[in-house]
């Protein structure tokens, strides 16, 4: 029981990265908020999540993050954890054809929704000297040949930075600040990539470790991050990746 008394709210906790994070947190006593924009999904996952709560927000609108706030103060009075997970993943296709709609959609979502969860989160993690971990992505670490994804690219670089400006910034109030760069993860985001046996096959010759990964190799090392395990450890960059950074 790693999190015991300690309250966490995973932003986009309805599905895969977030919702396997949340599962691992109250397996490990943890009282969990999970947040995402469809309600459905939301009400789906939270079902299957003992000691968790579910309240909707869309992390475009400012309102929305501040009332996710407010409602998980209400309901246990503090915040240890933020888990700046959710996520889009943009249409595939070159920069040229990239509509300026598309381009920001993506950077508010991935990025501006980042920026407004920690900035609401924040005055209530001095408090208690909680953590933070970002959930970027080994887009965000280098560039791969054929992959068309321009604006998810530059959201997840500069999610990197910003995880290190961030703890910098924070460690005065012993916020620790940390960040988990995947590889390709078994979600409903992957899932269009990996329909077909070839697409699938080229998927996992990317991972030298032989395999994608599954939503639970990212929860745990976001549950190392998050725990006294780590206490010494902020600014942290950790690929979760099956090796493909190292090649
Ligand atoms: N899967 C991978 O291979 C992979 C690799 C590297 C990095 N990542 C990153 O890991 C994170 C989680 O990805 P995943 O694969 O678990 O994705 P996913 O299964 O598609 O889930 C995305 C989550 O983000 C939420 N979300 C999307 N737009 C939102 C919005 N406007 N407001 C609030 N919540 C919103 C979704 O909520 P709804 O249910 O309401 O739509 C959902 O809970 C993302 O940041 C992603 O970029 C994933």
């Amino acid at each position: 029981m790693k999190l015991s008394g300690k309250v966490a709210i995973v932003t986009g906790g309805s599905r895969g990265i977030g919702k396997a994070t949340a599962i691992l947190f109250t397996q490990h006593g943890a009282d969990v908020v999970i947040t995402s924009k469809n309600k459905t999904n939301l009400e789906n996952a939270v079902k299957e999540i003992k000691n968790a709560v579910a309240i909707a927000g869309d992390i475009r609108k400012k309102t929305d993050v501040e009332n996710v706030v407010k409602n998980t103060l209400e309901h246990f009075g503090k915040i240890d954890i933020l888990v700046n997970n959710a996520g889009i993943f943009p249409k595939v296709k070159p920069l040229h054809e990239i509509s300026e709609e598309e381009w920001n959609e993506v950077i508010d979502v991935n990025l501006t929704g980042q920026f407004r969860f920690t900035k609401a989160v924040i005055p209530h993690l001095m408090k208690t000297s909680g953590c933070i971990v970002n959930v970027s992505s080994d887009a965000g670490l280098k560039s791969f040949e054929n992959f068309e994804a321009d604006a998810y690219t530059a959201s997840k670089g500069a999610f990197v930075l910003l995880t290190k400006a961030w703890a910098i910034e924070y460690a005065k109030y012993k916020i620790r600040v940390n960040c988990v760069c995947p590889g390709i993860v078994e979600t409903d985001m992957t899932q269009p990539y990996l329909e077909n046996e070839f697409d699938r096959s080229m998927a996992v010759a990317e991972h030298p470790i032989g395999r994608i990964g599954m939503p639970e190799d990212v929860a745990k090392a976001i549950l190392y991050l998050v725990s006294e395990d780590s206490s010494w450890i902020t600014g942290a960059i950790l690929p979760v990746d099956g090796g493909v950074i190292t090649k």
